[in-house]
């Protein structure tokens, strides 16, 4: 029987390859399991806070006044980790017809007290991956003729297990020199109950050793970087079953499905002429729409009317 801390460390090694951490072939990745991408995400920052002070210190700048950049779309998780370890959140506004965070502002926004700029891969509003390659290009530039070095973070809650398998020519993750960490839900696209989430570091340099505590309790070192200290394994154990027994293969055929249903059910919304579709053919398989102006009903009937119609099947189903 294998233990947990095993266990979780092979789910490590299995994701980072996944994101294409440039691992040599005996080196073991650094990352963690967490509840979900919340606590990934407060970890993430808390190791670019820590990174940036300590390099502001060394050159003998002042290090209080951090910020991180993000669009105004992030979800909530990374509001609550600029209030909880006091960073500054500088959001990108929003457009209309453009519910993303715009690379080229999030750039301009960048100064010498930014920790990171945060990209969604997969947004929380309508699902569209953010364009992590040009914002990566575009903070290269910025870095070279600055000389800060101002790192990215991928929040891949959702699309961390989607793009690897149906956009893989896709670059977003550590295949971008400025990928320093990316978080993934395992309870999303990871096929897993909620309770699980990942966060993955580039390279041991990206994650300062003192965040890391060392303990012996269970007879042997085991280093610890987490919010809580006790959890069920039950999570980890069913990531690492959903990993080994789907495998590349299984995860890309989910997932093939699960982009196909999306295009059968935007197709037949598009067909009644009432929607605005909002989301994007690549990115997390879901439909988000609008109502078109001319409409007599708004968003929330629509909501309420399908939760009444789930409730009555699901009833039905039960009866029955
Ligand atoms: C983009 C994004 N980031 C972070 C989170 C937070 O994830 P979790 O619920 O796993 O804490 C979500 C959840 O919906 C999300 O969509």
């Amino acid at each position: 029987m294998k233990n947990l801390f095993y266990m979780q460390n092979r789910c490590v090694n299995m994701i980072a390859h996944l994101f294409n951490a440039p691992l040599g072939d005996s080196e073991t990745a650094v990352g963690v399991g967490t509840v979900g991408s919340s606590e990934a995400i407060m970890l993430a920052g808390l190791a670019f806070k820590r990174k940036w002070q300590n390099k502001r210190r060394a050159e003998g700048k002042p290090c209080d006044k951090p910020n991180i950049v993000t669009g105004a779309n992030v979800q909530v998780c990374w509001e609550k980790f600029a209030r909880y370890f006091e960073v500054e959140l500088k959001e990108v506004k929003l457009r209309d017809g453009y519910y993303v965070m715009d690379p080229k502002k999030a750039v301009e926004m960048v100064d010498e007290n930014t920790i990171c700029v945060a990209a969604i891969l997969g947004s929380t509003l309508n699902g569209e991956f953010e364009d992590v390659k040009l914002l990566n290009d575009l903070l290269v530039e910025k870095n070279k003729a600055t000389g800060w070095d101002t790192p990215i973070h991928v929040d891949a809650a959702s699309g961390g297990f989607i793009a690897p398998f149906i956009y893989p020519e896709l670059e977003w993750d550590f295949r971008l020199p400025l990928v320093k960490s990316i978080n993934v839900s395992g309870h999303k696209y990871g096929l897993v109950y909620a309770g699980i989430g990942w966060v993955i570091w580039r390279n041991k340099e990206d994650l300062p050793e003192e965040l890391i505590f060392h303990i012996n309790y269970l007879g042997a070192d085991q280093p610890t970087f987490t919010l809580n200290f006790s959890k069920g394994s039950s999570q980890v154990i069913a990531q690492y079953y959903q990993l080994i027994r789907l495998g590349y293969e299984g995860y890309k055929n989910i997932m093939e499905n699960c982009r196909d249903n999306m295009l059968v059910l935007k197709q037949g919304l598009e067909k009644t002429g009432k929607f605005n579709i909002v989301s994007k053919d690549n990115g997390v398989p879901l439909v988000a729409f609008s109502l078109k102006d001319n409409s007599c009903h708004n968003e929330f009937e629509v909501s309420d009317m399908l939760r009444r119609f789930w409730l009555d099947c699901a009833c039905l189903h039960h009866a029955s």
